[in-house]
């Protein structure tokens, strides 16, 4: 059994999905802080059976270990965790508390229950303004918020007790690039609350009509077009590298870092332009100031990836689009 901690949200809601394609029973646990109790019904209809779930913090450890013991749980995989660099800024010890705090409280609940196989949502935003492209897994890191840095902290966490415990654990920190994308079926997807911070969500809105243009952000980098370039990563191949890793993990203890992306650099203009052919609607925009904080272009280097995992990204940039339109069209999001 394998808990997946924030599996009602985005990406975890389409690791789920994976997992459940592959056979492999897990029990979610989820505060819906950010995500919706309707997930759990839309997985339903994608899985064909009920998911096993829990309502709870993942910083209550005694909830914790009591769901680790009484689901027979033998791995984790860890998405819980707040997001949002800006209001990381804002809201620095919130940020701590539930990503570092909540990272060390469900490794202490695993310890004592004695469940020593994790794999964390890590990110790119680790290596902060990474002087050059395609970045690889040594590559110097350096965050530039609180967001990036509670990350890199709960990686170190993760390094310290590997060293405290030499081969006793087996702990994957993946590197994901720009998730985006949505499940094939359109039934469930990226659903924010407020006004998108996230490419791809606002895109999928101007063309649908609820937002008058997109704002880019930026026209005079030093890019192939002027606009900032990325590493966009569908989510469900994304959702597929979470169960190669913990296959990995499986023949392997210790601590083991990957980046998740395609190694495709794509402009937010390119990205525009594929949404707009996917979608057959046009996507209004006008290039404004850059924004604080944006670095011109990166994106990573996914041969660890390939290589230890035998996973690589399938899907393109018209299948990310053409899978955010379905979802953002879709019955299943004006029913919620
Ligand atoms: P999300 O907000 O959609 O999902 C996170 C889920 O965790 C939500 O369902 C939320 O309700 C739940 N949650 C938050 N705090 C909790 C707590 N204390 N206890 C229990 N549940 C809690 O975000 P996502 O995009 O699916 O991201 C998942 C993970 O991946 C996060 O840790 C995020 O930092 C990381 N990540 C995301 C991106 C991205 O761009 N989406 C990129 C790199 C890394
Ligand atoms: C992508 C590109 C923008 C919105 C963030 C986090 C990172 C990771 C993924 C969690 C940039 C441009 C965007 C808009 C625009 N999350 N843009 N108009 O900033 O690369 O990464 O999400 O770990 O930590 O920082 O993603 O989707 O916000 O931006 O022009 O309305 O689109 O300038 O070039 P970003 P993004």
């Amino acid at each position: 059994m394998i808990l997946v901690t924030g599996g009602a949200g985005f990406i975890g809601s389409h690791t789920c999905a994976a997992l459940s394609a592959q056979g492999l029973p897990h029990v979610i646990l989820d505060n819906f802080c950010n995500s919706k109790p309707s997930v759990l019904e839309r997985l339903a209809r994608i899985t064909g059976a009920e998911p096993v779930f829990v309502k709870g913090d993942v910083r209550d450890r005694a909830l914790v270990a009591r769901v680790l013991r009484e689901h027979g749980v033998t791995a984790v995989i860890h998405f819980a965790g707040l997001k949002a660099v800006g209001e990381s800024v804002r809201e620095p010890l919130r940020y701590y508390d539930t990503n570092v705090a909540g990272t060390a409280t469900l490794l202490a609940a695993m310890r004592e229950v004695g469940v020593r196989t994790m794999v964390f949502s890590s990110s790119a935003t680790v290596y902060g303004d990474a002087p050059e492209s395609p970045i690889r897994e040594s590559a110097p890191t350096g965050p530039t918020n609180p967001y990036g840095h509670s990350k890199l902290m709960s990686e170190q966490i993760m390094a310290d007790l590997d060293r405290s415990e030499p081969g006793q654990w087996r702990l994957a920190r993946l590197r994901y690039f720009n998730p985006v994308g949505a499940h094939a079926s359109g039934l469930i997807g990226e659903d924010p609350q407020d006004i998108p911070n996230n490419l791809m969500p606002f895109v999928a809105q101007v063309a649908a009509g609820g937002r008058k243009e997109l704002s880019i952000f930026g026209g005079d980098y030093p890019t192939t077009d002027g606009t900032g370039v990325r590493d966009y990563i569908h989510v469900s191949d994304l959702a597929d590298g979470h169960v190669a890793a913990l296959r990995y993990l499986e023949k392997h203890p210790g601590v083991l870092t990957l980046n998740l992306g395609t190694g495709e650099p794509v402009s937010v203009l390119q990205m525009v332009k594929a949404f707009e052919s996917a979608s057959g609607v046009s996507v209004p925009y006008r290039i404004v100031d850059r924004r604080p904080g944006d670095v011109a272009a990166y994106w990573a280097d996914p041969e660890t990836a390939r290589k230890k995992l035998g996973w690589t990204a399938a899907r393109n940039v018209e299948q990310m689009c053409a899978d955010v339109w379905r979802w953002q069209n879709g019955e299943a999001r004006r029913v919620q």
